[in-house]
């Protein structure tokens, strides 16, 4: 077997996908500490302030105690490489969660036993279902008093519209929780609590019919008995193929932050999981098993470490590998670059990458070249696709308090921009520049960022903008009519395109029926 499949067949490239306060951090730590990433001990309280302390680089994200960047962690998992791409929690940053999870090959979906699905999970579950991504489910916070299990299974495959197969199983809940049933091994392991950083499992019982189990459980066990073959009979049984294509999600209960339930889940992930598969470009279907290098770049992210002040895009490798110093075509720009300084993430540092395979994620330094979407190559000209931009929905004027800073202030947004932290507008008919974003947080981020990185005092202020499309039309000729009609409502995006800004809803209702030829569209695809 060659190298290049070798090393791709290892690589587990994911995203934890949940609603904030699922415990999406906790089992993201555990994992890290199950793969050996990270030796810990403590208590939640202080790995919280050492998280904060090395992935966290903005004030506010510490002030308010959310994830505002996504960040991206390898780590080696028995034979396997683990890719984990971490998602901002908070919704008003989804954007960057949509498009991370563009560079995955499946996701982990953590759901609170209590609470079961929630708002963020069912949109996250959207996006997944555009490409089909693999979910793997984990149920979390067992230790608590939550719903009954078949309660939660019902409602994830009535909500989220996927069967539901359990794995493990629970027995008891909350102070009556006495560990989880694995239906593959018939095999109970017990419940130890352990909070903090210790990996300590507790003892494991062979089969049902053990008679070490009513040793244990006493009355319980027959109960399990019970409910396992219930279960069996109402339930899907593991299907990897449907799991593949997205169509069913094998299930696992347990709790993270007692590191209960983590090594089951991780161990099946690392097994059923999918490797690196063929992505789809504007030209041909890729294989990630083709010997030249391709990838794209899903996410770029300014001033990682403030004492840098660099920007760092996130490439998605695709096909072949990257090995240092190797020369790539920068397929927009059509030039030829040497890369000798990509950056890969390990846990909780960064260092340069020899090299590094499909599935995995680099770093590149960018100098103001770099945008979101754009594709790498060894020559041939591809363009990776299906990386989206979403309209946004609320929209601030920028107002400088220092009119003379009005240059840094052009740099700064359009630097926002290429990141996609926030998406800027300039007006055909004026001199504004007009942000728009999917979260209110968003704009407070562009504020507090522009003055902290360039030194811009800059206000926002309301705009009389409900809702922006990109306008497309075959038609060159209508294209300038509209143009010249609709004038006083188009702007050009941070890329140039062209866009409707609506006062209205209304307004773009009217424009939509009187231009019937031009196409307006809520996402652009980079
Ligand atoms: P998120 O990233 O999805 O937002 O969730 P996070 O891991 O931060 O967890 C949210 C809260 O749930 C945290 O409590 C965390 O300790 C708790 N939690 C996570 N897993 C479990 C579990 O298995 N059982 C129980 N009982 N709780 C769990 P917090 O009070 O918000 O934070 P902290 O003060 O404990 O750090």
């Amino acid at each position: 077997m060659s190298e290049l499949l070798k090393q791709l067949q290892r690589r587990r490239t994911f995203a934890i996908i949940s609603h904030p306060d699922a415990g999406k951090t906790t089992l993201t730590e555990k994992l890290l500490l199950f793969g050996g990433a990270i030796q810990m001990a403590g208590t939640v309280k202080g790995r919280k302030a050492a998280h904060h302390a090395t992935s966290d680089w903005m004030d506010m994200e510490k002030e308010r105690g959310i994830s505002v960047t996504s960040s991206v962690m390898q780590f080696p998992y028995g034979d396997g490489i683990v890719n984990l791409l971490d998602t901002p929690g908070h919704e008003d940053f989804s954007e960057d969660t949509y498009r991370t999870l563009t560079a995955v090959d499946s996701a982990l979906m953590v759901i609170d036993v209590a609470k079961g699905v929630e708002s963020r999970t069912i949109k996250l579950m959207e996006v997944c279902r555009m490409r089909d991504t693999p979910i793997l489910t984990f149920v979390n916070k067992l230790d608590r008093e939550g719903r009954d299990a078949l309660d939660i299974l019902d409602e994830i495959e009535e909500v989220l519209e996927i069967q539901c197969a359990p794995v493990t199983w629970p027995i008891g809940m909350g102070k009556r929780l006495k560990g989880v049933f694995d239906l593959r091994t018939e095999t109970t392991h017990l419940f130890s609590a352990t909070h903090g950083g210790k990996i300590k499992s507790g003892e494991l019982i062979v089969g049902l019919d053990n008679p070490r189990l009513n040793e244990v459980l006493g009355d319980m066990a027959d109960e399990l008995r019970e409910e396992i073959e219930l279960v069996r009979g109402a339930s899907h049984a593991l299907d990897l193929d449907a799991y593949a294509r997205g169509e069913l999600t094998p299930v696992f209960f347990g709790s993270a932050i007692n590191n209960f339930g983590v090594k089951e889940l991780l161990d099946a992930f690392v097994e059923y999981a999918p490797a690196p598969r063929p992505r789809e470009t504007r030209q041909r279907l890729v294989d990630p098993s083709d010997e030249k290098f391709s990838g794209f770049i899903f996410k770029i992210q300014a001033n990682m470490d403030p004492s840098h002040r660099d920007r760092i895009a996130f490439m998605r490798v695709c096909s072949g590998s990257y090995t240092k110093g190797m020369k790539m075509r920068h397929v927009r720009i059509g030039k030829t670059v040497q890369i000798s300084n990509a950056i890969t993430f390990q846990a909780d540092e960064r260092r340069h990458v020899e090299e590094a395979w499909p599935g995995d994620i680099i770093g590149l330094h960018n100098h103001g070249t770099i945008q979101i979407g754009d594709t790498f190559t060894e020559g041939e000209e591809l363009k990776y696709e299906g990386i989206p931009y979403f309209a946004p929905e609320l929209f601030r004027r920028v107002v400088l308090k220092d009119p003379l800073r009005l240059k840094a202030l052009q740099k700064g947004v359009l630097q926002l921009c290429e990141e996609g932290a926030t998406q800027v507008f300039r007006p055909l008919k004026n001199n504004d520049l007009i942000l728009g974003a999917v979260g209110v947080l968003q704009f407070e981020v562009a504020a507090h960022r522009l003055k902290g990185e360039y030194g811009v005092e800059a206000i926002v202020e309301a705009v009389s903008v409900s809702t922006a499309r990109w306008v497309v039309c075959k038609d060159a000729k209508m294209l300038e009519q509209f143009k010249v009609k609709a004038h006083e409502n188009l702007a050009l995006d941070g890329d140039d395109q062209l866009v409707y800004l609506a006062p209205t809803r209304v307004n773009l209702s009217l424009a939509e029926e009187r231009w019937p030829d031009i196409q307006f569209l809520a996402t652009r695809e980079l």
